[in-house]
């Protein structure tokens, strides 16, 4: 089955609160949640206060993607403040490998991402010892870009690495996923869809996760 992310990041933040309840009653599977530096991308979100706010509202694991240097001195007050998914850029962690085993450390989900010109190659090593693969779409910092055609390829090849290696990794896509492209997606190997605008650009959040659900299905049939 196809998991449905909404990210906050295009989300009304003056009613934050109501906007995420309203994507979880429509059936939404996980929040994601874009942090951001303004150091490894040109701009800058919110941090571990606002996800411990975030936490009291909704009842959907808290997918925290990191787009900050540093990774590691972060992932323990993220972990405190109730993320259930990490995931760090590999283009930011010199020692990959133990930034994730310091994700595993707390017991929450391990992610790796590619930036879209980051070759599948530098997961070589890590993969078995990863929950998630997320494959940005879009060059990070910003919401309503437009989808990277090249990355569909990328989930392809990926998916074909997965389970040619009989790991059980979920690949999910962030950036520029829209009701249009999603069956693509699905098709070639993605599990999880991350998507902002499609889902917070208008003014009923719920009734577009409805229909992302429903359009997933489909794309399966
Ligand atoms: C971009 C973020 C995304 C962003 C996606 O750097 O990682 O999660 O919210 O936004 P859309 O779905 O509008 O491309
Ligand atoms: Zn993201």
């Amino acid at each position: 089955m196809v998991q449905i992310a909404p990210s906050i990041l295009s989300a009304d933040f003056t009613k934050l609160a109501s906007q995420i309840q309203s994507v979880e009653a429509a059936g939404a599977h996980l929040l994601h949640l874009d942090i951001m530096d303004g150091h490894f991308v040109p701009n800058i979100t919110f941090g571990p206060p606002v996800v411990a706010c975030i936490r009291k509202t909704t009842q959907l694991p808290l997918d925290v993607h990191l787009m900050i240097e540093n990774a590691d001195a972060y992932i323990g007050a993220f972990a405190k403040v109730g993320a259930n998914w990490i995931s760090v850029h590999v283009e930011t962690c010199l020692h990959l490998d133990r930034t994730l085993k310091e994700i595993k450390s707390f017991g929450l989900s391990a992610g790796v991402v590619l930036n879209p010109a980051t070759p599948l190659g530098v997961l070589e090593n890590v993969l078995p010892f990863v929950d998630f693969v997320l494959i940005m779409s879009v060059n990070p910092g910003f919401g309503g870009q437009s989808f990277i055609p090249y990355s569909l390829e990328k989930i392809e090849n990926l998916r074909k690495i997965i389970d040619h290696r009989g790991l059980s990794v979920k690949i999910e896509v962030d950036g520029g996923v829209s009701l249009t492209n999603m069956c693509d997606l699905v098709q070639r190997g993605a599990d999880i869809l991350v998507a902002g605008s499609q889902i917070f650009g208008t003014s009923n959040p719920g009734d577009n996760v409805r229909a992302m659900i429903s359009r997933s299905a489909q794309c399966l049939e």
